[in-house]
């Protein structure tokens, strides 16, 4: 009889098959199962071949293939796919095993899962994976939260096939309780958005203002990879804009209409939810919507003619250095805010996190890893309370060095008639974040004015609300304060 196995994966699509393979290769035994058997078998004989991977035809054969306590692991579709597996899972489950998943579920989802599977004695895991496919495979960035009891159990397992820094450090720790894993990997997804959306805007920039092709952009994201911006989504543009079909550069062939399949729009619903102005992002999953709107936009272009032809008469190479520091500045308002919402988060669901592990998470493995990430890793560690990425010494003097190539390019964008919604969100929001005074006193005076909403004054403490009689029709009944 084989050996019991360490762990069990159920759903073999690739990101499943990559992570067996992974954990195979770093020497723990693996079950995998199926709902279509056919693909166990074909997995078993083909790419797991004569390696310590066990096909199980059943749950049942599944199951008992396992060490107590038994860990398995879902790789399936997020929603409703997890329910099901769970209901299957616990009548053959005893007390203390384990159930994880590691799809892309929303939070609260995992957060009521964790509630129901504890409830029956079992403890539950719901983890970010990310990397894509060949981060399952060599070393993905893994974010586990949920019973915490479980955490040493799965431990040896998820540090060992995770990515590691440098220094050998796992990008692999524990996030915290309930929906906490999930919900860093939903903020991974949203800062995944934004960066991919700088990137196109410059992209676009450098194309249709500078005139550059595609092997002239190609030089420039390899320079950039080589210093600050060093990272993989930078990387994959190098690659990218350097592919050819038939001699000629694929990207020119690519239909301009983005996919998204939710985690973004989830950063963006609970940021407002939660009252934190993630405007980058934000915009990033509204830029996706539009550019999906391809017929419309192919008719209005026809319509809306008005407007301005893109051209450049200035020193290109300046505007390149401009375009680089536009997009680290905008990269650092994005995690900013991003690390704003986590912190919002984590007081609004009374979870510890830990953001510089979070940083140190996100440095290796996964879609957004970069070398800037280390910076905000010692940024935490120095200050484990900053309240705002941009206040922390180091990123203070970057983003004041660069804000001015930001704030040119988004102008030279408007300028010629390029759209740039995320550059122009990071721009807005390090000037609205520095403004000492903003104008939502008149606000306030409005919402006074028709709805006797009242207001807080200069002149007097705060908490102390105030309202006037604007139009001496009002009388002096006003309605109570209450905030979102
Ligand atoms: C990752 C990615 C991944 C994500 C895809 C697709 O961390 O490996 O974030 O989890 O699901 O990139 O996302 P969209 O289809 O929404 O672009």
């Amino acid at each position: 009889m084989a050996a019991l196995s360490d762990i069990g994966v159920i759903g073999l699509a690739v990101m499943g098959e990559n992570l067996i393979l992974n954990m195979e290769s770093k020497g723990f035994q693996v079950t995998a199962y199926n709902r279509t058997v056919d693909k166990v078998d074909n997995f078993v004989n083909g790419r797991a071949k004569g390696k310590n991977i066990t096909g199980a035809h059943s749950i049942e054969e599944l199951i008992g293939s396992l060490k107590s306590p038994r860990k398995v692991m879902l790789m399936v579709k997020a929603g409703k796919p997890v329910d099901d597996f769970i209901e299957l899972l616990i009548p053959h489950l005893d007390k203390g095993d384990i159930i994880i998943d590691g799809g892309n579920s929303h939070f609260p989802d995992t957060e009521r899962r964790v509630n129901y599977v504890e409830s029956k004695g079992l403890r539950y895991i719901g983890t970010g994976v990310s990397g894509g496919e060949e981060g399952a495979l060599l070393g993905p960035s893994i974010m586990p939260g949920g019973s915490k009891e479980a955490w040493e159990e799965v431990k040896p397992i998820f540090q060992g096939i995770a990515a590691k820094v440098d220094d050998g450090a796992p990008c692999c720790d524990w996030v915290g309780d309930g929906g906490a894993g999930h919900f860093v990997k939903m903020v991974h997804n949203g800062i995944e958005y934004g960066d991919m959306q700088l990137i196109c805007e410059i992209y676009q920039l450098m194309k249709d203002v500078l005139g550059m092709n595609a092997d002239e952009m190609h030089e420039i994201f390899k320079e950039w990879n080589e210093g600050e911006l060093d990272s993989y989504l930078i990387e994959i543009t190098r690659d990218i804009l350097a592919y050819k079909e038939d001699g000629t550069p694929i990207i020119d062939k690519i239909l301009d209409t983005a996919g998204q399949k939710g985690t973004g729009k989830w950063t963006g619903t609970v940021a407002l939810e939660l009252g934190i102005p993630l405007t980058l992002i934000t915009e990033s999953v509204f830029a996706r919507c539009l550019s999906a709107l391809k017929d419309e936009r192919v008719a209005a272009s026809k319509v809306l003619t008005a407007g301005p032809k893109p051209s450049f008469d200035g020193d290109k190479k300046q505007f390149i250095d401009q375009l680089r520091d536009a997009l680290y500045a905008a990269k650092v308002i994005s995690y900013a805010q991003g690390y704003q919402m986590m912190r919002s988060a984590a007081k609004e669901y009374g979870w510890e996190l830990n953001y510089g592990n979070i940083a140190l998470m996100w440095r290796g493995g996964c879609i957004i890893r970069s070398r800037f990430l280390g910076n905000i890793k010692e940024a935490f560690d120095n200050n484990p309370d900053l309240t705002n990425l941009l206040l922390d010494p180091y990123f203070a003097e970057k983003i004041q060095a660069c804000q001015d190539g930001l704030r040119k390019v988004t102008a030279t964008a408007m300028l010629n008639g390029i759209p740039v919604p995320c550059l122009s969100a990071g721009i807005n929001y390090y000037d609205g974040y520095r403004t000492e005074r903003l104008p939502a006193n008149l606000l306030q005076a409005q919402r006074d004015y028709f709805g006797a909403h009242t207001y807080e004054r200069l002149d007097q403490p705060r908490g102390k609300y105030f309202h006037t009689n604007w139009t001496g029709r009002g009388g002096e009944t006003s309605s109570t304060s209450y905030g979102v």
